[in-house]
């Protein structure tokens, strides 16, 4: 068998799972998930559960990675050989990649077709007051949507061809930082638009009178999301990641990263949505229908301003949305390579024409998009990252997770530390996971 590939080091590893993390979850539902949720009270409880329940999951799952060195699929039937059970569940990280890749490339297909949109001026000659409607004119093509969806999934599927060392990492390595250059702009330039401030209070004042049970439901999910937990995703980047690599500091790298840029594009956005008198809870259209909005009426003042502006923002959008797509899709990817035996180029045909066909029925229809969103984000991934704790707790145990997480014994790491994080793994993060996915149905 090929010797398996390796990230390079722990600034690739982080750099890739970062990419993997950060897209549309940080720019558009962050932002109005902190609106809804009692603004600064939201994000502090966002950061205590991604410390106590995510971070914990994250190790676990870029631990189960290394461990087995195979597929998202494989990895617990691998480590637990002869049970069917475990080799039942390998069955989600296959299908909830399948699910998300095909919606979320339709979503970066919307960016794409923005990002031309400001390129060709058109965001910037339509009046403000129309640009509302920009989006559902997009959409009602029905032509426009399908062609960028596969426009966006061609440009994925490539660089997946090179690979995950000059692909992936390259990639990823090149996006971060562009991404991170990116975002500070457009914050800085928000955060001087006139009227921005309302923006900057809903984002910094905690309202505790919102922060009820759901709260924290909401948290932890967007946490989850937003890490890419529970579908795979980091299993099987996990199992890219050389033996020597510190596996905690590594994954504590790309939660700040991502919490960092979840907050920048909150500052971003809420200024500019504020200073606009838009309002802050649009949801899933926010970025699509009230940003527009903004670039145009900049637009009628400053031409040349609006248009730059709109297309450092949409080619944010695109970058991160593509960083994330591609770590969807080698999930995928090796699960087919394992079974099937193909090569790689082949595989990634595969993948487009099979993605492009299931996506296009989601860029006709946003309620079918938005029910495989719910389905996948509210229920098969509690499912899942539930069972990948229960089955690094209690089927690997602790001894197990030890040698894992300390490289068997090289990286030290204070016993008492270990069994908090230990605790955190086996009882607090299932509980919570358990928790949530019962609130779904009840609140
Ligand atoms: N983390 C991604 C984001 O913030 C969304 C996401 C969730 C995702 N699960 C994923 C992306 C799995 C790729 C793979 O946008």
């Amino acid at each position: 068998m090929a010797q398996r590939e390796h990230f390079s080091g722990r600034v690739a590893v982080v750099c890739a799972m970062a990419g993997s993390a950060i897209g549309l979850g940080n720019i558009w539902r962050f932002p109005y998930m902190v609106g809804e949720h009692g603004g600064a009270a939201f994000v502090i409880i966002y950061i205590a559960a991604t410390l106590l329940v995510s971070l914990p999951v994250f190790i676990a799952e870029v631990s189960l990675g290394r461990m087995s060195r195979c597929s998202a699929v494989g990895s617990m039937s691998k480590l637990r050989p002869g049970k069917k059970f475990w080799k039942g569940a390998g069955f989600l990280p296959f299908i909830i990649p399948l699910l998300i890749a095909s919606y979320y490339s339709v979503i970066g297909g919307w960016a794409l077709g923005f990002l031309f949109k400001s390129i060709s001026g058109q965001m910037v000659s339509t009046a403000p007051e129309a640009a509302e409607g920009l989006f559902a004119q997009f959409q009602a093509t029905g032509i426009q949507p399908i062609t960028m969806h596969l426009l966006f999934l061609a440009g994925c599927s490539l660089i997946l061809v090179f690979g995950v060392r000059s692909g992936i990492e390259k990639f990823s390595k090149l996006s971060l930082p562009v991404l991170f250059f990116l975002i500070v702009s457009m914050a800085v330039y928000s955060l001087n638009l006139p009227g921005s401030d309302g923006g900057v209070r809903y984002l910094l004042r905690p309202d505790f009178s919102q922060v009820g049970p759901s709260t924290f439901a909401y948290a932890l999910g967007q946490s989850f999301y937003s890490l890419s937990l529970g579908t795979g995703a980091i299993i099987t980047y996990g199992s890219y990641v050389r033996r020597e690599e510190n596996i905690t500091s590594s994954c504590i790298g790309t939660a700040v990263c991502d919490l960092l840029f979840a907050v920048l594009a909150g500052f971003a956005i809420m200024p500019a949505v504020f200073a606009a008198g838009i309002e802050p809870s649009a949801g899933s259209g926010l970025i699509f229908q009230s940003i527009p909005y903004i670039f145009s009426s900049i637009g009628s003042a400053v031409p040349a301003l609006g248009v730059v502006m709109s297309i450092v923002f949409f080619l944010t959008v695109v970058v991160a949305a593509m960083t994330s797509q591609i770590s969807q899709m080698q999930v995928l990817l090796d699960v087919l390579q394992e079974k099937t035996g193909i090569g790689r180029r082949k595989g990634c045909l595969i993948l487009f024409v099979v993605l492009g066909g299931l996506g296009c029925i989601c860029a006709l229809r946003t309620d079918i998009l938005e029910g495989c969103d719910f389905l996948c984000c509210n229920v098969l991934l509690l499912i899942f990252s539930f069972l990948i704790m229960v089955f690094t707790g209690f089927v690997l145990g602790k001894e197990r997770v030890r040698e894992e997480i300390t490289n068997s014994g090289i990286i030290r790491f204070p016993e008492k530390l270990f069994d908090v994080v230990f605790f955190l793994i086996k009882w607090v993060a299932p509980a919570a996971i358990a928790l949530i996915f019962i609130s779904n149905f009840i609140l």
